[in-house]
C-alpha cells in the first residue's frame, strides 16, 4: 500500500509513518513545516523515516495548491496536519488555525472528491467536547468545543461528515484524546514536565494539578489510525480513540518525581483560557469496529516519555545548544 501521510513531520504523524514503512508500505510524506514549533524538530522526527526507500517527502502546505496529484498516487489518505494546541488557538492566531485546520482539510477532501472510496482517515481531537457532561464521554454526546481550536477540529470533522453524505467519500474521524510519548509536540505538558524534571527547573502548572486527562501513547494512536484505514465498518464513521484511563496532572508529577529521582519545583498559576477540567473517552465504539484496545499503560508510556527527553536532551547538549538556544527545548 502507498499511503498519504500530511503533516508526517510533526509528532503523531512521524511515528504513523515511520510504523507503515517498517511493515513495508510506501508513504508519500507531506508537510510545510509551520511555526508552530521549530523546523529543526520536526526534521529530526523524520530522521528514520528518511533511511527508508519507501519514503518519499513533499514540502507542501495543504491550504494552497491542488492535491490531485498527490492524492491520485496513493491508496489512503491519513490526514494528520493541522495547527495544534489549545491554550494558544485565541486571538490573531485563530487565522491560522482556520487555514490549516479547516480550509487544508477541505482541499484534501476535495483532491479525494473524484475516488470517493480512497479512504480519508481524518485526526480529529477530544477538544470537540469542551466540557462534557458525562465521563466517560461517547461520541453520541453532543459536541460544544471550549476552545477555538476545538472549534475548527469540529468544523473539519463536519467536513468529512459532509462529503461522506454528498460524495461517499469514505471519511473516518478518530477523537485524539491528550497524546503523549517520545517526541511530543514541546507546548504540551509532559514534554514541558519531563525537561523541566531532568534540568532541576521549576515547571508551572496551570489550576490546581487535580485536572484529569485520558492520556493515550502515541503507539496506541498509531494503531488506531491504521486500523481505521482498513475496517469496513468505519467508513463515514466518528471514534473516540483514549488512553483507557483519566490521570490528574498532578498524579502524573508524582511519577515524574519518582523518575528524576527527587521533588520537583512545581509553580500552581491560574488555568489558561479553553483548557477543560476533564476528559475521558468511552472507546467501545473503537472496540467495536475497529478492535482498538489501548495496550501501553500510562506510567510505561510516561517513563518512555522520559527517557526519550533524557536522550535528546542530552544530544543536544553535546552539541552546544545549551540552555537559551533554540533547540534547548529538545522535544
Ligand atoms: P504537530 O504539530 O507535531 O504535527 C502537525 C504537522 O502538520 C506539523 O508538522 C505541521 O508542520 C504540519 N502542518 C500544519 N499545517 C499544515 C499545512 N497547511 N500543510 C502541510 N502541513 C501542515 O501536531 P501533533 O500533536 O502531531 O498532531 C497531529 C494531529 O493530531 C493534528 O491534527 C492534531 O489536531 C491532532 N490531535 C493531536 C493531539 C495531541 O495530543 N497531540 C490530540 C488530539 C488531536
Ligand atoms: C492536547 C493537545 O495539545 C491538543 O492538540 C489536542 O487536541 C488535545 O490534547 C485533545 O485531546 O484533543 P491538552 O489536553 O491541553 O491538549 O494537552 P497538554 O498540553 O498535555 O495539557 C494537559 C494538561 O496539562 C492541561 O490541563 C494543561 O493545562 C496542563 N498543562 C500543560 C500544565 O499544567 N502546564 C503546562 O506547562 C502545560
Amino acid at each position: 500500500m502507498r499511503a498519504l501521510v500530511t503533516g508526517c513531520a510533526g509528532f503523531i504523524g512521524s511515528h504513523l509513518t515511520e510504523s507503515l514503512l517498517a511493515d513495508g508500505h510506501e508513504v508519500l510524506g507531506v508537510d510545510c513545516f509551520n511555526d508552530n514549533y521549530d523546523r529543526r524538530r520536526k526534521l529530526t522526527n523524520l530522521a528514520v523515516a528518511r533511511d527508508f526507500d519507501g519514503f518519499e517527502f513533499v514540502p507542501v502546505d495543504l491550504a494552497r495548491g491542488d492535491l490531485r496529484e498527490l492524492v491520485d498516487e496513493c491508496g489512503v489518505v491519513f490526514h494528520l496536519a493541522a495547527e495544534p494546541g489549545v491554550r494558544s488557538s485565541w486571538g490573531t492566531r485563530f487565522e491560522t488555525y482556520l487555514r490549516n485546520n479547516v480550509l487544508a482539510t477541505q482541499c484534501v477532501l476535495e483532491a479525494v472528491r473524484p475516488t470517493p472510496d480512497k479512504r480519508v482517515v481524518y485526526a480529529s481531537s477530544s477538544s470537540v467536547y469542551g466540557h462534557a457532561e458525562t465521563l466517560p464521554t461517547r461520541e453520541d454526546a453532543l459536541p460544544c468545543p471550549f476552545s477555538p481550536y476545538g472549534v475548527t477540529k469540529l468544523a473539519a470533522e463536519h467536513l468529512c461528515r459532509l462529503y461522506t453524505g454528498n460524495h461517499g467519500v469514505e471519511t473516518v474521524s478518530l477523537r485524539f484524546f491528550t497524546v503523549y510519548g517520545p517526541r511530543q509536540r514541546p507546548d504540551m505538558a509532559f514534554n514541558r514536565f519531563c525537561r523541566a524534571a531532568l534540568r532541576r527547573e521549576p515547571l508551572t502548572v496551570f489550576g490546581d494539578g487535580e485536572q484529569t486527562r485520558d492520556f493515550t501513547y502515541v503507539d496506541d494512536i498509531v494503531s488506531a489510525v491504521r486500523a481505521a484505514a482498513l475496517a469496513p465498518a468505519a467508513a463515514g464513521g466518528v471514534y473516540n480513540v483514549g488512553g483507557g484511563s483519566r490521570v490528574s496532572v498532578n498524579d502524573a508529577l508524582r511519577l515524574l518525581a519518582g523518575f528524576a529521582g527527587g521533588a520537583l519545583d512545581v509553580r500552581y498559576v491560574p488555568t489558561e483560557h479553553g483548557d477543560v477540567r476533564h476528559t475521558g473517552a468511552d472507546t467501545s465504539r473503537a472496540r467495536a469496529d475497529l478492535g482498538y484496545a489501548p495496550r501501553h499503560m500510562f506510567a510505561d508510556g510516561l517513563r518512555a516519555e522520559f527517557d526519550w527527553m533524557r536522550e535528546a536532551d542530552a544530544a543536544a547538549r553535546r552539541l552546544g545548544r545549551a540552555s537559551g538556544a533554540p533547540m534547548e527545548a529538545t522535544g
